[in-house]
């Protein structure tokens, strides 16, 4: 089976170099994603997978390109990249836990109408009928990830695993042709990284691309076809998970991590 696959990749990151003071945290990585598809972003920790993610979601400067759809996006601006479609969850879930869980989903989704004060006044049946589609939008995000029941419940009281969840229901609302995800199974229980995985398979069969980063090797080898290993900012190895697992560079990668 070939893992390379033809046609404009929906993200490209050509030659991404970033460097902290004397560290050089990416060098030179170059990555595609295509349409469809789920790729895992691997190695040691410290290996520049994080910042190779802040990088596409405009949080950290850099040089060489991200391109979507064949198209420079700017490096360095924030929140740039989701015109295109491209979201992210962190490594710790970022939700609100003074808002309700419908809340948290709702501040993600766009507006897609105008509101000037005036024109308000005469459209508010249309201002009505866009809040109950997002409304209903939300809280079909919140059923996929098995969170209608709380939706009117402060996030506050939701355990880790299901903050993780929430913050993807945030992510689904915003219709992302793009998930970056980093290490979304970090700190949950076997049972929730099943949930998980079940979630994400769910996500990609509606067509969205995942880019995941994770260090749990069983959950990769069920989602992606194709890995990328990363070492010391370096890209060292990529293919199936069977081709990475084998190759030299990243058993000695993986050993060196575990002295
Ligand atoms: N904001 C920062 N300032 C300085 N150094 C950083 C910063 N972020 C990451 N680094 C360094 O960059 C390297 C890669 O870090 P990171 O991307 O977090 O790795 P990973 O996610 O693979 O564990 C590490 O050496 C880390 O210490
Ligand atoms: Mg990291």
């Amino acid at each position: 089976m070939s893992t390379e696959t033809t046609g404009t990749p929906l993200l490209e990151c050509d030659a991404i170099t970033v460097r902290f003071g004397g560290v050089t945290a990416v060098d030179g990585v170059s990555l595609d994603v295509r349409p469809g598809e789920v790729v895992g972003l691997v190695g040691p920790n410290g290996s520049g997978k994080s910042t190779l993610l802040n990088v596409v979601s405009g949080l950290v400067d850099a040089s060489g390109a991200v391109r979507v759809d064949g198209a420079d996006v700017p490096i360095g601006k924030p929140g740039r990249i989701t015109r295109h479609g491209v979201f992210r969850t962190y490594q710790t879930p970022q939700v609100d836990p003074g808002l309700t869980c419908l809340e948290n989903v709702l501040v993600a989704s766009r507006d897609r109408g105008r509101r000037t004060t005036a024109s308000a006044w005469l459209r508010r049946p249309s201002m009505w009928a866009r809040d109950r589609a997002r409304w209903s939008e939300g809280a079909e995000a919140l059923g996929r990830v098995g969170l209608l029941d709380r939706a009117h419940q402060p996030a506050a009281g939701l355990a880790y695993g299901e903050r993780r969840h929430l913050e993807i229901a945030r992510a689904l609302v915003a219709k992302p042709r793009l998930l970056l995800m980093d290490e979304p199974a970090a700190g949950l229980s076997s049972v929730e990284t099943e949930r998980l995985v079940e979630l994400l398979e769910q996500v990609a069969g509606l067509g969205a691309s995942l880019l995941l980063v994770e260090h749990k090797i069983a959950f990769l080898e069920r989602l992606c076809r194709r890995i990328v290993v990363l070492q010391t900012g370096r890209r060292i190895a990529a293919g199936t998970p069977a081709e990475v697992w084998a190759h030299p560079e990243v058993i000695s990668a993986y050993l060196g991590e575990a002295r």
